[in-house]
């Protein structure tokens, strides 16, 4: 369940409101809540100005969310290892970018390292940082909070932290679990996969969308995936690929999946055309996600420094049916409740474009390791 996660957003919300009486002006001249926030105005206005320039919820707002979860993930209760959001896995990149579920998070390397290097906060922080501020960028997003003191890394995180798409619903959440994040935070967290896509499953196309609105954080993502499948984008055949409902789309087995098992169908069912759970649930397990591991005793509320996000108009949030698909074409998992009526939007089936990469992603670290300046961070 979320309830701690709720319980600290609450204490978030009245912390945000008694600070807002006694607010420090920063040397860069914003106002913050605490002294200590007063670090990341430089960092978010670099990355604001050139990191995320002219990224509406794109490629490099994806690459940034991506990274932050496959940073925090690397921490278990159980087996007493990881720092979760640590900074470990560009801190310790030559190991842990050689992970399989790592693949394509050099683009993360790319993107991050320069700024990484201009700015005096931890990796851990800028990891976290960036990916709450790339949030930020996309439409439908509830204001994310963020806390800032972080920890480094002193050591990578072992193999194996990071779910894989072929992998089943039980082995992807007991990892979850074991991280400390529940059946239903997973489900809430993968409404990131809303606004993402894939740039490897198939390694013949990149930036194949897992919804026909990967720009937008709506509610498609969780409509499209409980569609019939009747297609690949590419030639298929590639692990952790299942067929998808329209034509430029991707499926990964394990949404697919976690989609149609009962352990999480209705989780998942429940964000179909209701865009305000969705935002709400992932908002808080967010927070708890860019948490993992740390010691939260020693970190401070810096949500007063995260730009507003720009707004979705109700008209927009409303799921629908894609072209010349119907309530027909609905594979219903849920036991509990029957799959929403929805509208199918006019028009002729069409393909949806593939992501428009961003040439910060694409620098000289490549998925192999070649090329990636580990020793920045000896
Ligand atoms: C829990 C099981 C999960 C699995 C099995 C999974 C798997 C994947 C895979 C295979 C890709 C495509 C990578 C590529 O080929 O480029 C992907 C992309 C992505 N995932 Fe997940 N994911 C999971 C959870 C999450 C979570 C919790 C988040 C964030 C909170 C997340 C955020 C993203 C984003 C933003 C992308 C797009 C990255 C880009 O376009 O560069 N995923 N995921």
């Amino acid at each position: 369940m979320l309830s701690t996660t709720f319980v600290l957003l609450a204490g978030l919300a009245s912390a945000y409101g008694a600070a807002l009486q006694r607010r420090v002006t920063c040397p860069t001249g914003e106002q913050t809540a605490n002294a200590a926030c007063c670090a990341l105005f430089p960092v978010l206005d670099d990355i604001q100005t050139n990191m995320f320039a002219g990224d509406t919820c794109s490629d490099a707002a994806h690459t940034a969310l991506r990274v932050a979860f496959h940073d925090a993930i690397g921490f278990s209760n159980t087996q007493n290892f990881g720092t979760g959001a640590d900074g470990s896995i560009l801190l310790f990149g030559e190991t842990e970018l050689a992970f399989d579920a790592n693949l394509g998070i050099a683009d993360a390397f790319n993107l991050e390292v320069p700024f990484i290097k201009k700015h005096n906060i931890s990796v851990a922080d800028f990891i976290q940082f960036a990916a709450t501020v790339s949030l930020t960028r996309c439409p439908g997003i509830l204001q994310p909070p963020f806390m800032f003191g972080r920890v480094d890394a002193t050591a990578a995180a072992p193999d194996n932290t990071v779910p894989e798409p072929f992998q089943t619903v039980d082995q992807i959440l007991a990892r979850m679990a074991d991280a400390g994040l529940s059946a239903s935070d997973t489900v809430a967290l993968l409404a990131s996969h809303s606004i993402a896509g894939a740039d490897d499953v198939d390694p013949t196309l990149s930036g194949l969308p897992f919804d026909s609105t990967p720009s937008i954080f709506d509610t498609q993502f969780f409509v499209e995936t409980q569609l019939r499948g009747t297609l690949f984008p590419g030639s298929g055949g590639n692990q952790g690929e299942v067929e998808s409902p329209i034509g430029g789309e991707i499926r990964l087995q394990s949404d697919s999946e976690l989609a149609r098992d009962p352990q999480t169908a209705c989780l998942w069912q429940a964000n179909v055309n209701n865009q305000a759970h969705m935002a709400s649930t992932f908002q808080a397990a967010f927070l708890k996600m860019g948490l993992l591991g740390q010691d939260v005793s020693k970190m401070v509320d810096c949500s007063d420094v995260i730009p507003t996000p720009p707004p979705l108009a109700a008209a927009a949030a409303a799921a629908f049916f894609p072209p010349g698909l119907t309530q027909n074409d609905v594979e219903s998992a849920c036991a509990d409740t029957p799959f929403p009526n929805l509208p199918t939007a006019p028009g002729a089936a069409a393909t949806i474009p593939q992501i428009v990469q961003s040439p910060l992603t694409a620098g000289d670290c490549d998925d192999d390791g070649e090329g990636c300046n580990f020793a920045t961070f000896a």
